[in-house]
Formats: structure tokens, C-alpha cells, sequence
């Protein structure tokens, strides 16, 4: 792999060590991918802060500098980690203090966590804490190479903003932070980003419930490549983007996907495939439509729902506009609890516009921070869950064993108030 001369003076120790051992990584990285060089990056979005048993070992026996070396860096070096190279954030992470009470979640990571928001602040870490960057002000331009974590951020940059980013893990984000680069490969070259399948749309598509189930579909059938979806879809707003790509990311690996005339970087079907002969499409028609939606519900069975969880991808400010709206007035029933994840930095303006209070009028909880899949925490004796989130349908049954109900707000919002699940397509 090419290095360039700042390269090779970082990876000498011009630098300091901790930046030593970060290229040192890069190279690694870089080379096992053949990418050719490293590119620069001034946006990372990575993970730090999140607890684990290995980080509680590894900040007992050296610290957070030690935690950092071995976790994002890969390394068994003994230095101080310098503040962050390029801006960085962290993106979702465990619950904190403030779900004590709510979230069963380990009193023992709270405190770690909120040590590690300390330091890693100090450093110049962004505690963002949430999966949705995009939604707080962090919005890469067009062609711009960023280094990224969590498949929902990653296909929501590549698609709808047409920033560059592969699908990065702790320890490249890590290096990255402290060299602003990462290796120049995958979806930082125009001809990986360029659409390999083409989906014709023969139903409509309306809103966040089908434009999940489209993701879902479009997941299971292109795996890790790029739909190009076209046909009968209403014009999406970032809410339908959102839940399309993390359901695209979920059924398979979709990082990056076309909407012609929609996303920036496929004005047109031609173009989408940027000029090679348009593959045959695929159909997605209302019997794919309802195949989807089963599917999604292939794990509910008792009606009986103890648990809905709203805001996965975190929940946008309409988003919660929109579950106090139909929370209003009404009362969640005794044996259901309902959680509405949200970042942090706009639960501020959920207060101040009452939706927040709302909300818990009803008995809702408005929590940030983390999500029951990042954090393995649902409130205790959970057996049945609904969900609005095509994400969570899929990932929660197997992660916790319980069952899933999967529809529109109003159906989950019904099924917290009446405490059984009635959802059904319409
Ligand atoms: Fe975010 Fe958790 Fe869903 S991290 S994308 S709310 S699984």
C-alpha cells in the first residue's frame, strides 16, 4: 500500500506512540483489503464510551489510555492517547444515570460509562450518543470520505447524504480518529457505489411502515449490494430513508442504495448503474409486499404484548410529535410499558414543545442514549414486544428470545394502550 510521507512519518513515531500504533493499524487494515492507499477523513463516527467486562479489565489494570490502545487500536502498547486528530463522535451507546429505574441495566457500566463520556470528552470525543448522527447537526457533504460505524448511520451517509464510507469497526474508527485516515477502498471509489440490482416497484409505498418493508425486501435479496429501486414510490422524507436503509442493513448488508431521482448520486435509472446495461428487474408487488410483512411477524404468536418500543433508528423530533399526538388523552395499560428511544441532543426540544410530557402522562418513557439491542435491556419479564422498526423485529427476538409484533405507530401505540397486539396490512 502507498503511504504517503505523513503517513510513513506517523507510522515512524513523529507523531507520538499512540498515533504510531494507529497507522500501524491503518497499514494493516489497508493491506489485508489490497486497498492501494489511505484517504483523508474529517468525520468519524466510531465507539468508545460503550461498557463491556473486557473495557471494566482493561480500565482497572491501566486506564482509559490502556482501554483505548488495546480496543481501538488494537494494540498492547503502553502510551497516552492524544485528543482526537479530526472531529469525532460517539454514536449510540448503554443507558445512563437517568434510565436508573426504567432500564435494567448494570449500576456498575452506568459508572463506567459515565467515566468514559468524561474522559473521552476530554479528548474531544462528541458524546452524541446516539445512531442517528445525521439527525444532530452531523451531515458530511456530498463526496465527502468519512469514517463510520453502525449499518444504519453507514447506508443513511453513502445513500441519502452521498458521503463515502465503508461499514467501519471500533479499531479503524479508533485510528482514524487520531490520523484522519482510513484505507481508501469499497465505497470510497465511484465504482463500488454504482447499482448492481434493480427493484421495480408495482405497489404503493407510503410511509416509514412500507418504506421498511421495502428495505427488509431490497436486504434479503441484493445481501451485501447495491439495490436501485424505482416504481410506485411516494416521494420519501428522511423519516422513510431512514427506516428503509436500516432495514436494508438488517435483512442484508446494504450500505449503499439508489433512488433515481431522489438520492444524490442517481439522477437517473442510467446513471444509477452509471451507464452499464440496467439489469432486469426484480418486482416488488403486493404479494412480496405481504410476504414481508409475515415475515416480519413470523415471531409473534401471543397477543398479549408487555412491551413497545418505538425509535429505532432513534426517533426524529416528528417522530415524537407524532406518538404524543396519539398518546394524548389515553393511558398505557397496566401490563405494558412503552420506551420511545431518542437522541439526547433532541429530547431538549421534545421537553419544550410538551411531547416529552405527554408522553409520560400516558405512562410512556422518552429514554436516550442506547436502544434494548445495544444495551440487552428490556424492561424485566418482557415475553412480547411490538415494534414500528423493521431493525428491531428482526434483531431483538434473537437476541433477547421473545416474541415480535411488527406494524405502524398507531398499531403499537394501540397495543401499549390495550395491551394487545391488533395490528394487521392494510
Ligand atoms: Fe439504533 Fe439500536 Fe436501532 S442502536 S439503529 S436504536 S438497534
Amino acid at each position: 500500500m502507498k503511504l504517503s510521507d505523513t503517513d510513513k512519518a506517523m507510522l515512524d513515531g513523529a507523531e507520538g506512540p499512540a498515533v504510531a500504533a494507529a497507522m500501524d493499524l491503518l497499514v494493516r487494515y489497508g493491506q489485508a483489503l489490497d486497498a492501494e492507499q489511505l484517504c483523508d477523513v474529517r468525520n468519524v463516527a466510531g465507539t468508545m464510551t460503550q461498557p463491556s467486562p473486557a473495557k471494566a479489565r482493561l480500565v482497572r489494570e491501566g486506564g482509559w489510555h490502556k482501554a483505548y490502545a488495546v480496543l481501538n487500536l488494537d494494540s498492547d502498547g503502553d502510551f497516552a492517547i492524544p485528543d482526537m486528530k479530526v472531529p469525532t463522535c460517539q454514536l449510540q451507546q448503554s443507558f445512563g444515570p437517568d434510565a436508573e429505574g426504567i432500564a435494567p441495566y448494570p449500576k456498575e457500566f452506568v459508572a463506567l460509562q459515565t467515566d468514559a463520556e468524561a474522559f473521552y470528552s476530554r479528548k474531544g470525543v462528541n458524546i452524541l450518543a446516539t445512531c442517528t448522527p445525521y439527525q444532530v447537526g452531523n451531515l458530511p457533504v456530498r463526496g465527502e470520505h468519512v469514517a463510520w460505524m453502525e449499518s444504519s448511520a453507514v447506508v443513511y451517509a453513502n445513500s441519502v447524504l452521498g458521503a463515502r464510507t465503508n461499514c467501519e469497526g471500533t479499531a479503524s474508527t479508533g485510528a482514524a480518529s487520531l490520523t484522519g485516515r482510513i484505507p481508501c477502498w469499497g465505497n470510497h471509489h465511484t465504482e463500488n457505489r454504482l447499482g448492481t440490482h434493480h427493484i421495480d416497484v408495482r405497489t404503493p409505498v407510503v410511509g416509514p411502515l412500507d418504506w421498511g418493508m421495502l428495505g427488509y425486501f431490497a436486504g434479503g435479496l441484493v445481501q451485501e449490494e447495491r439495490p436501485v429501486v424505482t416504481g410506485t414510490l411516494a416521494r420519501p422524507d428522511p423519516l422513510d430513508l431512514k427506516h428503509f436503509g436500516a432495514a436494508a442493513a438488517s435483512s442484508g448488508g446494504v450500505e449503499i442504495y439508489h433512488l433515481p431521482g431522489i438520492t444524490p448520486e442517481a439522477p437517473s435509472l442510467e446513471a444509477a448503474f452509471g451507464g452499464r446495461p440496467v439489469p432486469e428487474a426484480v418486482p416488488y408487488g403486493e404479494r412480496e409486499r405481504r410476504a414481508v410483512y409475515e415475515d416480519l411477524n413470523s415471531q409473534g404468536n401471543d397477543p398479549d404484548v408487555d412491551f413497545v418500543l418505538l425509535g429505532c433508528p432513534h426517533a426524529s423530533l416528528d417522530q415524537v410529535r407524532d406518538t404524543a399526538r396519539l398518546l394524548e388523552g389515553r393511558r398505557l395499560s397496566s401490563g405494558t410499558q412503552l420506551w420511545l428511544m431518542v437522541p439526547r441532543a433532541l429530547r431538549t426540544t421534545a421537553d419544550r414543545n410538551g411531547w416529552t410530557q405527554t408522553i409520560e402522562r400516558a405512562g410512556g418513557r422518552v429514554l436516550t442514549d442506547s436502544c434494548p439491542a445495544m444495551s440487552r435491556s428490556v424492561p424485566p419479564g418482557t415475553k412480547v414486544f411490538a415494534t414500528d422498526s423493521a431493525k428491531q423485529a428482526h434483531y431483538l427476538p434473537a437476541i433477547l428470545g421473545i416474541e415480535a409484533w411488527f406494524g405502524t405507530l398507531a398499531d403499537c401505540v394501540d397495543a401499549a394502550v390495550t395491551g394487545t397486539w391488533k395490528g394487521d396490512l392494510r
